[in-house]
């Protein structure tokens, strides 16, 4: 196959067939792998057939045909792509000349009908839509011993010794087109469960979710407030959807360890009509000891409109005995600490059964008991009339087992909203039935002493009822009021279910500077990170009324999740999302731009295939993040993003994980810029230091290379004194009496490698890679303001090609010594390319740093040349494929011969030996314990 396969969010069946294991059956994995087919970088479902488009430069496969077709591996339902030849399928053309029409694989006839090449959708999108709209939307299930699956392949009955505290739990499941949102109460007494399961009526598996890794814990603000598991499953297949509308699906929740003491719950997912209007849930278990593996859910709905109101539906198992066959009675109440009864009544179960019963109370409540039963403040028990201690089942009934959240964004396009304020909230009722509140605003400008007014206002009528004051909470400062409110009135789930509560921000001088009516969401992937991110306007062409909220979560697969809702922008734009990802905020930080996805209309949620690399997850982490969403290039809203975490499966560090074996390192990370003094630098780049002129560094794969120059001595006439300059690392000779003056007046400088020189001075030039090149001394002519280079040679220091000249110390040289660097430029290299710069880099070759016209060939072994001194002998560089390493020629077996000569013998073979082996004693000194030759290498 020609196509690349990277590590894709959505596995590929294809791709993680090598792993030994499957991932899930090790309990220390929490990777989801879903039952679906990627190809190229589009996911497919189970199912659904294709013509393969492996792009260039093949192309498409007219005469292949692929499917996603359902592999049964133990247990388990996954999923594969095949692809068949279906050249053989062609009929005889009917004609003598038959023709081959252009995205066809068989030859056609004129009046040819057959089309059995051409790849046809499973199911028409019509009939899809016209599925989508009738068919339910909310199901629930009940999990119980005895309400469990007893699976035909794998007999895995939980033994009563493995749930010996008796869980329970429920689940409720929500479609939003083809992604079922799922959430779940357990028992208290129950761990978070390792995995669920969507199984088949033979206990085939044929989705998996993992929930907790060992320990149980959660990472989720959401989940852990509110004693919930939630999630989704995404895309899921057509055959899979008619299953739940025939209520073929069981679901099965999963602890304990792998073959050792694993115990599965389970249950049908089912319709249920109340679902619709539930807004209070139950979970009903036995008492301790009592009635094992029965348990119970209700599904509560309140009616405040015309006169308060209570509907319960309970579904149930374990409250009959042997003699209970038929129309048997069940007493239901709901009490407050079970003393007084704010309901009670008995109902008749026609036939009771083993696994499943529901039963239905409707009951007039007064106002006081619906607050009582907002503030989770009371328990519904269900009971066996004949036995009414040992049978009976009860829970309290609390916040309604959907995930959910509710968020707006914050606005106004009036002509109050000078400043252009704007904001977010979202709140959410935790397991205690009280409103967790976060409320973001920005750009406030109100009257000098701050005052502020936010509530949740009822905006179903024209008075706009305000309900709850979150203005204690609110810090002017920081723009945040953050809070919870325990004794949430019941007059404002109403309007909070039905999509009629807003948040209202006020000041003195406007009762509405923005606002924003909260929507329900459902909280899975990126929802279900800590907090979202305000979008803000950029372009204040926009109106004021622009704003948008923005969810970012990173999952244990790496792979980054959003969920951006925007206002004020219309609905017909033609939006690009885009992530830029920078290390921290510094001049010339290098960005990484991620594309997450185009849409049209006001929400987008998705996740592009391919998973992040390493950088990108360090970076939203550490570093700072910027996701913008623009048109034709024009970005119109930004929100800042930080300290979106990765999952610790998802770590780069994480040895134990597959996830970075797979990755491709080619593709990761950034271009190897360096950080230096809050500053960026890429690849190659030289700099001084801000803090030491004497220091020069150079950017190598992302380190920085640095090193200080020693200057070269100099001895001043009498008449003048050595003056540092500011900016400059080594000192000049300037004139005693008017030496701050002459400086002053002479600005000009020499340049050299875009640095600035004083007239006078003198220094060592910079080599990349070895640094300050202590045998040459440069000097920036006083006259002429040009820099002159010579070699010197020292007892103690290397010299190529030396000249034995003496030392002086006073600074001058003898004239022929010097390399006017301006006339000697750079030494021609022996070849001379015939290919152009692009055209040699291209092909591998090396940059020249000197001279970047005339790049080193691929597979070229060369000494780099230096801009004064031509080149520079006692380096040698090989170029492979766009990467050099250097070296220092000095050898051991020469600097031992070195080591045992006398002194005076040393020194005389030292200008020999420097000729031919850029060896020196003192660097023969430094490097006597390293091991080889090569003693530099980049
Ligand atoms: C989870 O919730 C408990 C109490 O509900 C709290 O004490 C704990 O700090 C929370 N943990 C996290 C990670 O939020
Ligand atoms: C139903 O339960 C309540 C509370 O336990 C009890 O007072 C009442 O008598 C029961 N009703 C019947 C018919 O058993
Ligand atoms: C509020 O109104 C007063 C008087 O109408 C005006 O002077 C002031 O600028 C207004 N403040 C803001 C923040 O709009
Ligand atoms: C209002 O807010 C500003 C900015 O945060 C602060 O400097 C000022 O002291 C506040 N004024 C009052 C009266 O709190
Ligand atoms: C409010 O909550 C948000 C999101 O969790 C947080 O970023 C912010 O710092 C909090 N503000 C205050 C004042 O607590
Ligand atoms: C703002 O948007 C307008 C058009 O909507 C565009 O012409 C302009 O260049 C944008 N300004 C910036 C700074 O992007």
């Amino acid at each position: 196959m020609m196509l690349t396969w990277g590590l894709f969010c959505v596995l590929v069946t294809l791709a993680t067939a090598r792993n030994k294991a499957p991932l899930l059956d090790d309990g220390t994995r929490t990777r989801n792998k879903a039952a679906e087919c990627v190809f190229g970088k589009q996911v497919r479902e189970l199912g659904s057939q294709w013509i393969p488009d492996l792009g260039v430069p093949i192309g498409v496969l007219y005469c292949m045909k692929c499917e996603c077709v359902p592999l049964q591996k133990k247990r388990r339902i996954v999923a594969r792509v095949q692809c068949r030849s279906i050249k053989n399928e062609c009929p005889e053309p009917t004609c003598d000349e038959p023709v081959h029409r252009p995205g066809r694989c068989c030859k056609t006839c004129p009046g040819d009908l057959y089309d059995s090449d051409i790849i046809q959708d499973i199911v028409p999108q019509n009939v899809l839509d016209e599925e989508e709209k009738s068919s339910t939307k909310h199901y629930a299930a009940l999990l119980t011993e005895r309400s469990s699956l007893v699976l035909r392949n794998d007999f895995r009955l939980m033994s009563n010794n493995l749930n010996k505290n008796n869980v329970v739990a429920t689940g409720r499941f929500t479609f939003h087109k083809k992604n079922l949102y799922y959430s779940f109460y357990i028992s208290d007494k129950a761990a978070r469960p390792r995995s669920l399961q969507f199984v088949d009526s033979e206990g085939n598996i044929l989705e998996e979710f993992v929930l907790s890794r060992a320990g149980g814990l959660v990472n989720s603000l959401y989940q852990n407030a509110t004693r919930k598991v939630c999630g989704v499953w995404k895309r899921i297949p057509h055959d899979y959807r008619k299953r739940f509308r025939m209520e073929k699906i069981y679901v099965a929740l999963v602890w304990g360890v792998k073959d050792q003491a694993e115990f599965t719950l389970s249950g049908q997912v089912m319709k249920y009509a109340a679902l619709a209007t539930e807004n209070f849930s139950s979970l009903l278990e036995p008492a301790v000891g009592t009635m094992t593996g029965a348990g119970g859910t209700a599904i509560v709905s309140i009616s405040t409109s015309v006169s308060t109101s209570i509907y319960l539906a309970i579904v149930f198992n374990g409250l009959f005995t042997e003699e209970d066959v038929a129309d048997v009675p069940i007493n239901v109440t709901l009490s407050l600490d079970e003393k007084k009864y704010i309901l009670q009544e008995v109902v008749r179960v026609k036939k009771p059964h083993y696994e499943l019963n529901m039963v239905e109370v409707r009951s007039p409540v007064t106002p006081a008991d619906l607050r009582l039963l907002t503030r989770g403040r009371l328990v519904l028990t269900v009971s066996s009339v004949s036995k009414p201690e040992a049978l009976r089942l009860s829970g309290s009934v609390v916040t309604k087992v959907t995930c959910e959240l509710f968020q707006a964004t914050l606005s106004s396009s009036s002509d109050t909203n000078r400043f252009g304020t704007s904001g977010l909230a979202w709140l959410y009722l935790n397991n205690e039935g009280s409103l967790v509140y976060n409320v973001q605003i920005e750009n406030l400008k109100t009257t000098p002493d701050n005052t502020t007014f936010i509530t949740l206002v009822d905006v179903s009528t024209k008075r706009r009822t305000e309900l709850e004051d979150l203005t204690p909470t609110f810090d002017f400062t920081n723009g945040w009021a953050n809070g919870t409110l325990a004794k949430l009135s019941p007059k404002v789930l109403e309007p909070l279910y039905s999509g009629n509560l807003a948040v209202n921000v006020a000041t003195p001088n406007d009762t509405s500077l923005v606002r924003g009516r909260l929507v329900a969401k459902p909280v899975a992937d990126a929802r279900d990170a800590p907090a979202p991110f305000l979008l803000k306007r950029e372009n204040y062409t926009l109106p004021a009324s622009a704003v948008g909220i923005a969810w970012l979560y990173v999952d244990n697969d790496c792979c980054i999740h959003y969920d951006v809702s925007l206002s004020g922008l219309g609905s017909d734009r033609r939006l690009e999302l885009f992530l830029e990802l920078l290390p921290m905020l510094a001049p010339g930080a290098p960005v990484m731009t991620r594309y997450l996805g185009d849409f049209e209309g006001n929400q987008v949620e998705g996740s592009p295939v391919t998973s992040l690399n390493r950088e990108e997850i360090k970076r939203l982490d550490n570093g700072v993040g910027f996701l913008k969403v623009k048109e034709n290039e024009i970005t119109l809203l930004v929100a800042t993003v930080r300290h979106v975490m990765a999952p610790s499966t998802c770590q780069p560090q994480n040895p134990d994980n597959d996830v970075h074996s797979i990755v491709d390192d080619s593709d990761v990370g950034p271009s190897g810029d360096c950080f230096y003094e809050n500053k960026f630098y890429q690849q190659e780049a030289q700099w001084t230091s801000s803090d030491n002129p004497c220091t020069t560094c150079f950017c190598e794969n992302g380190n920085n290379k640095c090193f200080t120059m020693e200057c070269p001595e100099v001895t001043c006439p009498d008449n003048m004194k050595l003056e540092k300059v500011p900016g400059e690392c080594c000192a000049i000779c300037v004139n005693a009496t008017s030496l701050v003056e002459s400086n002053r007046n002479v600005p000009q400088k020499c340049i050299f490698n875009g640095q600035a020189y004083s007239p006078g001075s003198r220094f060592h030039p910079f080599l990349i890679p070895t640094g300050f090149d202590s045998c040459t001394v440069c000097t920036c002519d006083a006259k002429y303001l040009e820099i002159k280079c010579k070699r010197i040679y020292n007892e103690n220091q290397c010299c190529k090609n030396c000249a034995r000249v003496d030392y002086s110390m006073n600074g001058t040289y003898s004239a022929d010594d010097e390399v006017p660097m301006l006339l000697h430029g750079v030494v021609p290299r022996k070849e001379i390319p015939a290919k152009s710069a692009e055209q040699i880099l291209a092909e591998g070759g090396c940059p020249n740093l000197y001279d970047a016209r005339k790049p080193y060939v691929n597979g070229s072994e060369y000494h780099p040349s230096i801009v004064s001194l031509g080149e520079y002998k006692c380096v040698t560089c090989k170029c492979e494929n766009g990467k050099p390493t250097c070296w220092r020629e000095c050898d051991k077996a020469t600097c031992e011969k070195l080591f045992r000569m006398k002194k005076k013998q040393r020194t005389e073979a030292g200008v020999r030996w420097n000729n031919s082996q850029c060896c020196t004693l003192r660097m023969c000194r430094k490097y006597r314990h390293k091991k080889g030759h090569r003693l530099q290498k980049s």
